[in-house]
């Protein structure tokens, strides 16, 4: 029998299904967000006809948007009138700390590297950035950094400072420390510690910013530097490196290097990156940045960091939504 109920086949069909369709609720989350309509209804709540009257924007089409965002939990109907749930008024207005924005404006950039994704697999040169980078090049930048800030705030940094333990430790220096939430999230639980965010102008620029929103400019300070061209201080008792060893063509060797010049003896590295495991099966996020970007295996970024001198590498648990692995090792 084909049509037959909860057969296994039916199950995998549908689970498909769902894997290929998915990216419409995300396209309608990127196009909702950047003609601004959650920041509209942030102000007050509107009917569909004012929001699409004050972003010039079609009406019937925004009602239909609105239905969508609704069916997702995202905004509440009265009547004629929209207006956001705690959850998008949490998540989806610049104002909130765990504003999401960013992410989903990165997102659609990236979007355009997926969307070529038959001509790349045909032979087509470029990757990620190179596509994203087709949109005003400042925005991007910023929509990156503060997407890692965004990204740090859904939960990641506040795993990072709970399980990384620094106790004893004075110093640290965040290598490519963008935003500098995970230096944050560690100074917020170690009264003691204090962070230098190493990285490039255009970046300590919005770290700066992103650090005074949070008060923490005596805690976690900033410093320009190149990592292709600089050291990473001396005497350091951490450094951090937090997504900037993203497989092969990442400087990885270079950057571990450095990293255990600036240390003291007995010096923590800590390590956060997306890392497939050693069979390269996945998981599904690491693989997915594997195909944009690049990433280690567990093993091979294992084998980086013992290269470079260090010892007692540990792998810290986190749980499995989060992603990104992250590693700690001493130096000898
Ligand atoms: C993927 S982001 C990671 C940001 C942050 N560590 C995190 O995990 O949220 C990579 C960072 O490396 C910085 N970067 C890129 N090239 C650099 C260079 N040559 N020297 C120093 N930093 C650099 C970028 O500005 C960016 O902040």
């Amino acid at each position: 029998m084909i049509f037959k109920k909860r057969s296994r086949e039916i199950r995998w069909a549908c689970q498909v299904n769902e894997l290929s369709w998915n990216y419409r609720v995300a396209r309608a989350i990127q196009a909702a967000h950047a003609t601004g309509i959650f920041e509209r209804l942030g102000k007050s709540s509107a009917t569909a006809a004012t929001v699409a009257a004050d972003r010039k924007l079609d009406a019937e089409k925004v009602d239909q948007l609105l239905i969508v965002m609704a069916a997702l939990g995202l905004v509440r109907r009265s009547g004629e009138t929209w207006q956001l749930t705690p959850k998008s008024r949490t998540t989806l207005v610049s104002a909130s700390p765990f504003y999401q924005g960013n992410i989903i404006a990165h997102s659609a950039q990236v979007a355009a590297f997926w969307n070529d994704l038959e001509s790349i697999l045909r032979g087509k040169k470029g990757g990620w950035g190179r596509v994203a980078k087709g949109g005003p090049a400042i925005r991007s930048h910023r929509d990156f950094i503060l997407a890692m800030h965004n990204m740090a705030m859904a939960g990641r940094a506040a795993e990072f400072g709970d399980r990384v333990s620094v106790k004893g430790r004075r110093t640290l220096m965040d290598i490519g420390g963008g935003p500098g939430t995970y230096s944050m999230a560690l100074c917020e639980r170690n009264p003691r510690l204090t962070a230098t965010v190493f990285d490039l102008p255009k970046t300590i620029r919005i770290a700066r910013e992103v650090i005074a929103r949070f008060g923490m400019q005596d805690r976690v300070r900033t410093v320009v530097g190149d990592w292709d061209k600089d050291e990473f201080g001396r005497a350091k008792d951490v450094v951090l490196m937090s997504n900037i060893l993203h497989g092969p063509t990442s400087g990885a060797e270079m950057k571990l290097a450095k990293a255990h010049r600036a240390l003291v003896p007995g010096g923590l590295l800590i390590i956060q990156d997306f890392l497939m495991n050693a069979e390269k099966t996945g998981p599904l996020i690491p693989a997915i940045f594997n195909m944009m970007v690049g990433a280690f295996s567990l093993p091979e970024m294992t084998g980086h960091i013992a290269a470079a001198g260090f010892r007692n590498i540990r792998k810290v648990a986190m749980p499995e939504n989060v992603g990104a692995t992250i590693l700690t090792a001493v130096k000898q």
